[in-house]
């Protein structure tokens, strides 16, 4: 194939050098840039089109957002891949340059395995066709059930820590269960504050700052936004806050996860539709399935791409109450995944304040949501297959997977 033809733009001689450098040996064509008006110039008379644009944001003539915005003004470059440079703590650009058109960002000092990575995973989303899909699921994955009690907060912080300590990254983890969300207790993590508090300042723009301060960070390197401390606080996280609050998660982190618990009020609807995943829990009994068909049902209603539903089958009882054929006759669906019955495992994981796959990654449930978790990640994350330092976890998957 044919090498990737890539644009870099950005003032700073050092980091360009840098860039190329790294982007050379990886074997892109690079071009590059210290003035983006002569960039925009190169594009509009040379009739190349770059397969990925990676600009800086800080720059003279034009800054990097005007600059986006002027690229996806031409119509052959209207859906070209675009990577914002930021420095490292400056969300807010971050924020912004995704509303000016850009399609990721990247901190100047990362690393060549990190750049690698996001530049191959952009790089393939915008070659993927619609066949590819359903296989390579995007980076917010909501976990969702319209019946309490089948474990959907268990796969949702078991999902966010494996993501985080598998390919070691940041995962974002929102707690948007809003009659009652439990990540923070099940994590052991104290939240000081919460989403409520924008709904009472009822502010149009929320600065990227301000939402960093919720987060609540756990050591696996899971940073949870919590669900407010009560029911009454919690109505005031409304869908107006959620268009504020899901831009900004879902640039912070690589992954974005949602507990979006067992309400399907106008917030949760709101956020399962800007998912790229939605993974329906269910337990293997009548009850748990009809809920699973009847949310199946809201979803096709609502306009839902179904193709973004996967069934997760989490066995909370000892014995198995449905088989798996009967619950597929029912659903009509395939479960694309189950989690094992583990009694002890799960209730020490809550009592503790350690989740399993923190504390008993070998154990069968532990290596269930692993599995879950690589399998909803790997086809972005191990891009390549050559350089990658591998991480404890992902070792000690490979070594005991079932074949
Ligand atoms: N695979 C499993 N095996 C055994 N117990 C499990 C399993 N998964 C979850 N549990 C237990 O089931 C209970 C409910 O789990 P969890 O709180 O994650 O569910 P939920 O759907 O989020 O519930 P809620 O409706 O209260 O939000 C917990 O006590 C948890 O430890
Ligand atoms: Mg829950």
């Amino acid at each position: 194939m044919e090498s990737a033809h890539i644009l870099a733009v950005e003032d700073s001689e050092i980091t360009l050098f840098k860039l190329k450098a790294i982007l050379v040996r990886l074997g892109y064509t690079v071009t590059t840039y210290a003035n983006p008006v002569l960039a925009l110039e190169w594009l509009n008379t040379s009739g190349v089109k770059p397969d990925l644009v990676m600009t800086d944001v800080m720059m003279p003539e034009m800054d990097g957002f005007t600059f986006v915005r002027s690229i996806r003004a031409m119509p052959s470059l209207a859906a070209v891949p675009i990577i914002m440079l930021t420095s490292v703590s400056d969300v807010e650009a971050r924020v912004n340059g995704l509303k000016a058109g850009a399609d990721d960002y990247l901190n100047k000092s990362v690393t060549p395995t990190e750049l690698e990575l996001r530049v191959k995973a952009l790089l393939s989303r915008s070659q993927a066709d619609e066949t590819t899909f359903v296989q390579s699921v995007g980076r917010t994955i909501s976990v969702f059930s319209q019946r309490g009690g089948v474990g959907t907060t268990s796969v949702a912080i078991n999902l966010s820590i494996a993501i985080a300590q598998l390919w070691g990254i940041d995962v974002c983890l929102w707690d948007l269960a809003l009659k009652g969300g439990h990540c923070a207790t099940m994590m052991n993590l104290k939240p000081k504050n919460s989403l409520a508090e924008l709904g009472e300042l009822g502010g149009e723009n929320i600065e990227a700052s301000l939402l960093e301060k919720f987060l609540v960070k756990h050591e696996a390197g899971v940073y949870l936004m919590p669900a407010p401390p009560s029911v009454s606080e919690s109505e005031l996280v409304t869908s107006k806050v959620v268009d504020q609050v899901m831009p900004f998660l879902q640039v912070r982190s690589p992954y974005l996860i949602v507990d979006a618990g067992n309400h399907l009020n106008e917030p949760v609807m709101n956020v399962l539709e800007r998912s790229d995943a939605i993974l329906l829990t269910l337990a293997p009994d009548i009850a748990s399935v009809k809920s699973c068909s009847d949310a199946l049902d809201v979803f096709e209603q609502l306009g839902y791409d179904l193709r973004k539903v996967y069934l997760v089958i989490n066995n909370i009882f000892p014995m198995r109450l449905l088989p798996v054929k009967q619950i597929v006759s029912v659903l009509k669906n395939r479960p694309y995944h189950e989690i094992p019955y583990d009694s002890s495992g799960f209730v020490r994981a809550i009592n503790t304040g350690e989740p399993l796959v923190a504390t008993a990654p070998k154990s069968e449930a532990g290596l269930a949501l692993i599995s879950l978790a690589y399998r909803l990640s790997y086809k972005s994350m191990e891009t390549s297959k050559k350089a990658e330092k591998a991480s404890p976890l992902l070792d000690l998957f490979h070594k005991l997977r079932p074949q």
